[in-house]
């Protein structure tokens, strides 16, 4: 089962996977309406595919979706999405310059919050490179950290999540969101 599936990978590593249960379909919907008509967009931390199914529903016929997932066994189970648009790499957010060249759209269920300060400042100089940045937190807490990165931030305010979430909308060089 995959909640069953996901809450054993929290209880192995519980600070790398960053929560016990999966986003629900509400916040992932939300995450997902940001990407905005955008063609390439690049996930970081997809899980088990929660955000990512609904960003492959809101993606167009010839768009691209590059997931990056250091678990292994979310791996196994995100390479069963059937679907041509989809690549799955097993490798850290931090390496994502190995595979991507320009970064158009970020999606990241990444848990910034219990990264080491080093760590989370190197995956939002990364991000911050990309046109538009959708980051869902949990709390407040990393919002002045990451308007330092964009010129434009937009939070949006998910109750109907465990927890209730905040998704952050970042967009660099004057570009709007919607
Ligand atoms: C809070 S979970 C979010 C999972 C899914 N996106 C969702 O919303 O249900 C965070 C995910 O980030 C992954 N992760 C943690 N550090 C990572 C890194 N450096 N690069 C890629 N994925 C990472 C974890 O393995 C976990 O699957």
């Amino acid at each position: 089962m995959k909640s069953q599936s996901f809450i054993n990978e929290f209880l192995k590593s519980p600070v790398k996977v960053g929560s016990v249960i999966q986003s629900s379909k509400i916040l992932a919907r939300t995450m997902a309406h940001q990407i905005n008509g955008s063609l390439d967009v690049v996930e970081f931390g997809a899980g088990m595919g929660s955000v990512t199914e609904h960003i492959l529903r809101r993606l167009p016929p010839n768009g691209r979706l590059i997931c990056f997932e250091i678990n292994s066994k979310f791996c196994e189970h995100l390479m069963t999405i059937d679907d041509p648009r989809l690549t799955v790499i097993n490798d850290g957010a931090e390496n994502c310059h190995k595979y991507v060249g320009r970064l158009e759209c970020v999606v990241s269920g990444l848990p910034l919050a219990l990264f080491s300060k080093t760590k989370r400042q190197e995956i939002l100089d990364i991000s911050s490179k990309s046109r538009r940045f959708i980051q869902f937190q949990y709390s407040l807490v990393l919002k002045d950290t990451i308007k330092e990165h964009f010129s434009d931030v937009r939070i949006k305010f998910v109750p109907l999540n465990f927890p209730p979430a905040f998704v952050f909308v970042c967009t660099s060089s004057g570009k709007q969101t919607s």
